[in-house]
């Protein structure tokens, strides 16, 4: 473990370029890669990233735009990408059918039909997501519509509108990792004690003395992040996972487990000229702020978001039940555990659902908390445990934590054929089998 110092400068992902000169036309080119990078300076680690040595360059497109995305695999096994959040059909999903084999490029295209968001990348091959993801490969998929454009929000990317990938690791003395289990890591998932924000450990970001606008992203294996700032500064939740929420919420302290999002606005204003504060989780610090005096324009947050468009729950046709089970190699969904050649649930296109995910999972200390993930959707929290979803989940989720002994209740609308995976997002789970199929038809 590092001691905090706060020294590197924050990394910003660069924006990938979009080829296309067509309006509403959108093209990427990402490239799966082996590389080399040094996290403690002078010391270098293997690492895997996309178009560069760590994580990925940011996707950016707007609602309504046709993308086409080129993904080479320059990497010596072979990889998946799966758009995480993305509303998208079965064959462009990017899960573990979508197999893309060493020197080999797979074109998935599809039109952007879902509210401005703060989606992400990352590989989702069969029992290596967890080691691809933790060697680098994950990126960030931003959209944006007319709604976010028009609410007067900081947008200027890496200036006051700034992407935070969070993600921990354990690295060794010499500042390297490896991906290797131990029956710990199998059981709760892998956790690292020194946590980096885009790829750097001890970050630093300046800021002015006004409102920024953050985009967390829970990039970790396995770790559930409490996170506030060391001076108890209040902040407010804009957006979850799959879109701006309804109203924004004042709070001190966000928790956000693997694969979630949050979009956050936090004020600088009463800050003096070199303050700092720093970012912890429970406490411990591992991103620190220097506030300038750099001037910029003011921002006020509005008190109306998006509008969301509740789903009715009698409009669903159906419930269904899914039970988070087992500990360690046994974890498993239903009972059952992953298989490529099984479709666990089959249902039909265009209609509405609730999901209730249950968690009854036994653990070291009497059970654990399970991110639940599904591929293709974008849900809406009906409640937990038969209370009202806090209000920072009152809008869109695609990553639902699911506390021991917890049962959360969901809706979703089936807009897209094909074969998509849910899962829970704490990778060595995944891995272990904790994933299922359900096809939409
Ligand atoms: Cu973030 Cu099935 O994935
Ligand atoms: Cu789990």
């Amino acid at each position: 473990e590092i001691p905090f110092s706060g020294g590197t400068p924050l990394p910003i992902p660069p924006l990938l370029k979009n080829t296309s000169s067509i309006p509403n036309k959108a093209e990427f080119q990402l490239s799966a890669q082996i590389a080399k990078k040094e996290f403690i300076e002078g010391k270098e680690t293997d690492t895997y990233g996309y178009n560069g040595n760590y994580l990925g360059p940011v996707i950016r497109v707007r609602k309504g735009d046709e993308v086409s995305i080129k993904v080479k695999n320059n990497l010596k096994e072979e990889t998946t990408v799966h758009w995480h959040g993305l509303e998208v059909d079965g064959e462009n999903d990017g899960g573990p059918h979508s197999r893309i084999m060493p020197g080999e490029t797979w074109n998935p295209k599809f039109t952007i039909n879902q509210p401005a968001s703060t989606l992400w990348f990352h590989p989702h091959l069969i029992h290596k997501t967890g080691e691809q993801v933790y060697k680098g490969l994950a990126g960030l998929f931003y959209v944006d519509d007319d709604v976010s454009d028009n609410l007067n929000l900081p947008n200027e990317y890496g200036v006051n509108d700034i992407p935070l990938v969070i993600q921990d690791k354990k690295l060794d003395a010499n500042g390297r990792f490896e991906y290797k289990l131990g029956m710990h890591d199998v059981m709760m998932g892998l956790q690292g004690g020194t946590i980096l924000v885009n790829g750097a450990v001890n970050p630093y970001l300046e800021v002015p003395k006004g409102k920024m606008r953050f985009r967390l992203l829970n990039g970790s294996n396995a770790r559930i992040y409490e996170l506030l700032f060391s001076n108890n500064q209040s902040f407010y939740q804009i957006a979850s996972d799959g879109g701006l929420l309804e109203q924004p919420v004042g709070m001190t302290k966000l928790v956000i487990s693997p694969g979630e999002r949050a979009e956050i606005i936090v004020d600088f204003s009463e800050f003096k000229d070199g303050d700092t504060v720093e970012l912890t989780n429970q406490g411990t610090e591992f991103m620190k702020f220097m506030v300038t005096d750099k001037k910029q324009k003011d921002f006020i947050t509005p008190n109306q978001l998006a509008k969301i468009v509740k789903i009715d729950p009698s409009k669903a046709l159906k419930t269904r039940e899914f039970i988070f089970q087992g500990m360690g190699i046994n974890v498993n969904i239903n009972g059952k555990q992953m298989d490529m050649d099984r479709i666990d649930e089959y249902m039909d296109i265009n209609t509405t659902e609730i999901w209730e995910i249950s968690n009854e999972s036994t653990g070291m200390m009497g059970g654990m908390a399970h991110p639940f993930h599904a591929h293709g959707i974008q849900f809406q929290i009906l409640d937990r445990d038969g209370s009202q979803p806090p209000a920072n989940e009152s809008g869109w989720k695609d990553t639902l934590l699911v506390y021991p002994g917890e049962k959360v209740r969901a809706i979703a609308t089936f807009k897209y054929p094909g074969i998509f995976m849910y899962h829970c997002h704490i990778l060595e789970h995944e891995d272990a089998g904790m994933m299922g199929q359900y096809k939409v038809e």
